[in-house]
């Protein structure tokens, strides 16, 4: 069976910092469909500029758009040992459409870890990071700088700070996940699946209790 797990948080927990060293580790895909929206926006595609108002008001991109892209991204060849996935489902209705995809194949969510962080460290790590405009790599001003300024360890690419990264919009973004994607905390809790992490912790200690919370699921 492949292993598929979900990653859940807050905006800013550290969800994207931990599922590119968790998925290193795992030898699995990582999906993250703001990553795939970002790329989009980039590249200026149909769904690129659909998702563009929402994604710089702070707010979902409308489910069946969704939905329809992490079903055409499940299918790729990376994906047949399972993923990571990272910022979806953000709804009941994406949690649902998720089970059933996966059920199709024979397929389940392992675990679903929660990275739980308070609100006042959230509003830092978001106003100090620092994207890659090729990579999706993540840096912060203070916590995880990048080793020469402005640019990216890993592949070069220039770092830049996101539009909905601004104070207000990241208020918005953390109203939007306490009204929308709260309740997948219980739907993965009825499932046995719900496992949480403090996300307070140094990036390396929220690894290491990561990879412990999934071992053996
Ligand atoms: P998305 O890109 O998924 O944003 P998010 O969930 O709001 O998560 P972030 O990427 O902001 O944060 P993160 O938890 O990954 O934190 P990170 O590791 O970067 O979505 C963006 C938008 O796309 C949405 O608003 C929506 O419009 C749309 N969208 C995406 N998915 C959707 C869906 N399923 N349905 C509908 N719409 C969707 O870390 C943050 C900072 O903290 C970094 O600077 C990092 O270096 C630092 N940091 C991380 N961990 C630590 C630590 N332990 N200690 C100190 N600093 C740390």
């Amino acid at each position: 069976m492949a292993r598929y797990y979900v990653l859940l948080g807050p905006p800013g927990a550290g969800k994207g910092t931990q599922a590119k060293i968790v998925t290193d580790a795992l030898k699995l895909s990582h999906i993250s469909s703001g990553d795939i929206f970002r790329e989009n926006l980039s590249k200026q595609t149909e769904l690129g500029k659909l998702a563009q108002s929402y994604m710089n008001r702070g707010e979902l991109v409308p489910d069946d758009l969704t939905i329809s892209m992490i079903r055409d991204r499940l299918q790729k060849p990376d994906c047949i040992n399972g993923a990571f996935l990272d910022g979806f489902p953000r709804t009941p209705a994406q949690a649902e459409a998720l089970d059933k995809m996966l059920k199709e194949n024979g397929n389940e969510v392992l675990a679903v870890p929660l990275i739980t962080v308070p609100v006042d460290v959230i509003l830092e790590r978001m106003t100090g990071r620092l994207s890659c405009k090729d990579g999706g790599h993540v840096y912060h001003i203070k916590y995880n700088p990048p080793k020469v300024v402005g640019v990216c360890d890993i592949d070069g690419s220039e770092l830049y700070q996101r539009e909905d990264d601004k104070k207000e919009t990241v208020q918005k973004r953390i109203e939007v996940y306490d009204r929308q994607t709260t309740p997948l905390i219980e739907y993965y809790q009825k499932q046995g699946k719900l496992v949480e992490v403090d996300g307070s912790q140094a990036i390396t200690d929220v690894t290491a209790c990561l990879l412990k919370a999934l071992s053996g699921k």
